[in-house]
């Protein structure tokens, strides 16, 4: 049947080259091991018989991923594509929303131009499709691989039946830097962790089958180190030694491409003086010939024409750099006023030798197997499935597991006197400007979703007290005192009109109701776009109106329970020294309200652990808990000012969360710290045991972690790694042993000349509930 279908409507290419040449029938062909690792490409002999038909402009137009859509984040917006999809001269289109568009324009490209070659529909399907989780930051934080796995195969279900095959995530860039928007976007500061959910993400997206029509081809970004910029400035310049690049940021990119991503995203930094984009070192000498990447490369927005501000020449001088560097595809290149673009470039680029034929081939033969692999050339419009996409998005069962996840996504950072849960029963007063938003619920980049159908912390409120309890609201304040400020952190249709009452008129209607109430919860903090890309901070603390508003609900004497909304860590100093109860939610998706009410409730008892330290002031920035000793540590460890020692006069090193913390509503106590041997060789492996108890009156899930030290390097070493986890639910008054084998794997890093080995001597163990754990022992890794 598809053949048929697909003689009659690729007319020319069928008629020149025979169907059973060009289109794969058998969808089932491994995409692993096509892109994870070098190995024979199946599709070669059909790939290289399409590029003897093509002309130059419809090679260079392979390259071309114009930027179409709604969604655009930068200038570049292309005009005229349908004349350019007939003459061939696009790849692919980003961003388009609707599989009724998206099959309109596939028809045109299989129909109207000579070829008939199909597009790739890629699009920003970075936490959910229509049924949207939470924000990265907030997802890493519930530490469950499988969960975490399912959400990206749930997009791809949804994205796939929606026309979409290829999508911009998982962005896998360690941050420790929390002025940076874009660290919302990413799994933390952790190089193991984000490694296990960059392997997460990849499998649930492709499922490792890619020509599947319910998966889609990842692309993992922003290739390299990205979450690096000098004063956590967007954009700004990144400069790192080799050392800590490979221990310490690019760990979960190789990690994605061991999993078998189909794609990479150059990203927009500079590394060692050269940008990312035209990087050879980096698109070649490490991607593909050290770690063995097959599938393509694509830029990031006008990555390349950037080239020409980062001061690396004219077009067809960035654009040369960007192909031989080994980049594949020009994303928003081709738009007017945007003059650096293989499209616009390559071909002079050619006549002046400045690339060869070869090196245009050689991206698009990447480009064309992408396109095999994901069976567009047996069908170009699998992907736009009517039945379903009215079927299979946005269900009960879909919706019902966003809820799940996002409650599993928060984290309890403070609870005295066990201010929560709270009753049902209660007369709650519900404050704020977040409380009442639907379309600040799904977060930072959710391109897809409809974002006005989230739920709100007040819808969640009252649904799930029902008519046990009273609901009472006042939006309280604006979200900023600063109109300019408000306005660019609600961007991108996520506005909270302001009602046009005075501050003081706001602030005593949220007074009235919190007097008549038994407790306040107060939804504070950012606004989606107050994190994301281009949302760099310099003031991590929340907006002076809603700290005001907060402090004024503090005075009333009635407990507070501070719903903290946020893309990034935040400085919660003040917040910590005041608020009886802190449950940090992040942007916790559709189903925002449902789950936070689940877990104010206590029909869900919070789990999440924080993947990134919330600093005590801006000053500590960057500030991570795999850092190193230095040769001045403090020498007490009550983190007391010493002279003449690394810290500061004015605040101590200690964060004010650290990395891995996060409370839960029952307590959960740690004995009996167990190793199987004293030592092991370079064969070995090692046990390492603990018993965690559920002391409190809740049955609770505990994130137990495993860090080690190592003690002496040829290289200095950080004074703790995370190097494993488990998530264990333990019913209260339970005990449960958990158990970690450390291999030898485990304990190697990048020496001075970069092999990847483990040096015989003392190892330290730690394991507890955050990565503060002092709970210690150790073990001799020897020679033989
Ligand atoms: C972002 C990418 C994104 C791309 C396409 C860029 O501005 O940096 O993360 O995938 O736009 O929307």
């Amino acid at each position: 049947m598809t053949k048929l279908r697909l003689t009659k409507n690729i007319k020319s290419l069928a008629v020149t080259l025979g169907v059973i040449t060009i289109f794969s029938c058998n969808t089932n062909t491994e995409s692993k091991s096509v892109s994870g690792s070098k190995s024979e490409n199946p599709y070669q002999e059909k790939v290289d018989s399409i590029i003897d038909l093509m002309t130059l402009d419809e090679k260079l137009g392979q390259l071309n991923l114009p930027a179409t859509g709604p969604i655009t984040t930068g200038a570049s917006k292309s005009t005229d594509v349908v004349k350019k999809i007939e003459d061939g001269l696009i790849g692919g289109l980003f961003n388009i929303k609707d599989h009724k568009n998206i099959y309109e324009v596939q028809k045109i490209a299989v129909e109207k131009s000579r070829l008939g070659i199909p597009l790739i529909f890629g699009m920003d399907v970075i936490h959910g499709f229509k049924t949207t989780f939470p924000i990265p930051l907030g997802l890493s934080s519930s530490w469950d691989m499988e969960m975490i796995e399912k959400t990206a195969q749930v997009a791809a279900t949804e994205a796939s039946a929606n026309g979409i095959n290829w999508t911009f995530s998982p962005m896998v860039d360690v941050s420790r830097d929390p002025r940076w928007g874009r660290i919302s976007e990413g799994n933390g500061e952790d190089p193991y962790l984000g490694s296990q959910i960059a392997r997460a993400m990849v499998n649930g997206y492709q499922q490792n089958d890619l020509a599947a029509n319910n998966t889609i081809m990842s692309c993992v970004k922003h290739f390299a180190l990205y979450g690096a910029p000098e004063a956590g400035r967007d954009y700004n310049t990144v400069d790192m030694s080799r050392i800590r690049m490979y221990n310490e940021y690019l760990p979960p990119y190789k990690a994605a491409v061991e999993e078998g991503v189909g794609s990479v995203m150059a990203s927009f930094n500079e590394i060692d003086g050269v940008p990312a984009t035209g990087n050879k070192w980096l698109l070649t000498d490490l991607l593909r010939d050290n770690w063995g990447f097959d599938g393509f490369v694509v830029s990031d927005y006008t990555g390349i024409y950037e080239m020409r501000a980062h001061g690396m020449g004219d077009g067809v001088d960035v654009t040369s750099l960007a192909l031989k560097a080994g980049l594949d595809m020009d994303m928003a290149g081709d738009a007017p006023g945007i003059d650096a673009a293989f499209i616009k470039n390559l071909k002079t680029a050619l006549d002046e030798g400045k690339i060869s034929i070869t090196d245009i081939d050689t991206a698009v033969k990447r480009i064309l197997t992408a396109k095999y692999q994901l069976g567009l050339f047996d069908d170009p419009y699998k992907y736009c499935d009517e039945n379903r996409a009215n079927t299979e998005v946005a269900t009960k069962e879909n919706k019902d597991f966003a809820r799940k996840v996002a409650a599993e996504s928060m984290v309890l950072l403070k609870n005295e006197n066990q201010t929560l849960p709270i009753k049902k029963s209660s007369t709650i007063a519900l404050v704020g400007p977040l409380a009442n938003t639907a379309v600040n619920m799904a977060g930072t980049w959710s391109v897809s979703t409809d974002q006005e159908k989230s739920n709100t912390v007040l819808d969640g409120l009252k649904t799930v007290v029902g008519d046990k309890g009273t609901v009472l609201y006042a939006k309280g304040s604006n979200v900023d005192y600063d109109l300019e400020l408000e306005k660019r952190g609600t961007m991108f249709g996520k506005d909270i009109p302001r009602d046009g009452r005075s501050d003081q008129e706001l602030l005593d209607e949220a007074l009235s109701i919190a007097n008549k109430s038994d407790v306040i919860v107060a939804a504070i903090g950012e606004a989606a776009e107050y994190s994301g890309e281009s949302s760099s901070r310099t003031n991590l603390e929340i907006p002076q109106v809603q700290k005001d508003l907060l402090n004024a609900l503090l005075k009333t004497g009635k407990p507070v329970v501070l719903v903290l909304f946020t893309g990034r860590p935040l400085v919660l100093v003040e917040e910590n020294n005041n608020v009886p109860a802190i449950l940090n939610v992040w942007f916790p998706g559709s189903e925002a309200g449902l789950a936070i009410s689940d877990v104010l409730f206590g029909d869900v008892n919070p789990s999440g652990k924080l993947t990134s330290t919330f600093p005590m002031n801006v000053g500590q920035v960057p500030i991570f808990y795999n850092h190193k000793n230095t040769g001045r540590p403090l020498g007490n460890d009550q983190g007391n000012f010493e002279k003449f020692k690394s810290n500061y006069l004015d605040v101590r090193n200690e964060p004010l969360y650290p990395f891995g913390y996060g409370l839960s509503y029952t307590t959960f106590d740690y004995s009996n710290l167990k190793l199987d041997k004293k030592s092991i060789n370079l064969d070995g492996e090692i046990s390492v045991s603990v018993d965690v108890t559920n002391s409190g009156n809740y049955d609770g899930k505990e994130v137990v972690q495993l860090y080690i030290r190592d003690l002496v390097g040829t290289v200095t070493r950080p004074v703790k790694e995370l190097k494993g986890f488990q998530k264990v639910e333990i019913k209260k008054g339970e005990t449960k042993t958990v158990t970690f084998n450390i291999s030898v794997e485990d304990l190697k890093f990048y020496n001075y000349d970069l092999d990847f080995v483990a040096e015989p001597g003392t190892f330290q163990v730690f394991v507890g509930t955050d990565s503060n754990t002092k709970m210690i022992s150790e073990f001799e890794l020897t020679e033989k």
